[in-house]
């Protein structure tokens, strides 16, 4: 059994994507031990609950600097692998090195465009929007020392249609990221991800 813990910052759709791949059977032999959340009342802790899903809080305004080492003393030993899912704070130190290529995270967009620091939800489409770019799509990664950085695992192409606005491209992408997600765990639960330095090669 493959133990992972989702981190949310909000609505948590790609959280209800692994919950629902999990009870079609889809995911096999996978359990989500823990749902973290860096802020209160945000819907995905809902959703979780709904599912019996053991759900924490750590409020990034309280916790501040500690908020990662807090994560880690939680789930230190815990669980195999470390899912982001729309988690808006940034990982760092020691935990890095614990669960070196087991978190990864996923990103609304084709790194390396429009990623980085303070790039997340609808600002990443519309800055694809404006740059005029016509495609793009969103990226799984593994997380590293720096922001959207790491080793790439699986990219889906959207196709940018010439009256997008932000909320349109990202309602068709978070379809893509809802199917990428899961597969991307799916393939890790089966030893199906090898990485070689920055190449990470995917059996199916
Ligand atoms: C998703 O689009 C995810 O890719 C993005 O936030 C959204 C969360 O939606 N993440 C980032 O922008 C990270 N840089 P959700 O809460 O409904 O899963």
């Amino acid at each position: 059994m493959l133990k992972i813990a989702v981190l949310v910052s909000g609505g948590g759709s790609n959280l209800q994507s692994i919950i629902d791949s999990i009870s079609a059977g889809e995911l096999k032999n996978v359990e989500i031990e823990y749902v973290i959340s860096d802020r209160e009342g945000v819907f995905a802790l809902e959703r979780a609950k709904k599912y019996g899903i053991n759900t924490i809080t750590l409020d990034r305004n309280k916790y501040k600097n500690n908020l990662n080492a807090e994560i880690h003393n939680i789930l230190s030993g815990k669980v195999d692998l470390i899912v982001l899912a729309g988690f808006l704070s940034i990982i760092k130190g020691p935990i890095l090195e614990e669960f070196r290529h087991k978190i990864i995270n996923i990103h609304p967009s084709l790194i390396p465009s429009f990623c980085g620091k303070g790039m997340y939800g609808l600002k990443v489409h519309e800055a694809a929007i404006n740059y005029g770019v016509k495609v793009s799509g969103c990226t799984v990664h593994f997380v590293e020392e720096d922001t959207d950085t790491g080793a790439i695992i699986l990219q889906s192409v959207v196709e940018v249609l010439v009256n997008d606005t932000k909320e349109t491209l990202q309602q068709r992408i978070l379809v893509e990221e809802h199917k990428a997600l899961p597969r991307t765990i799916k393939l890790f639960a089966e030893g199906n991800i090898k990485v070689n330095g920055r190449q990470v090669i995917v059996k199916e």
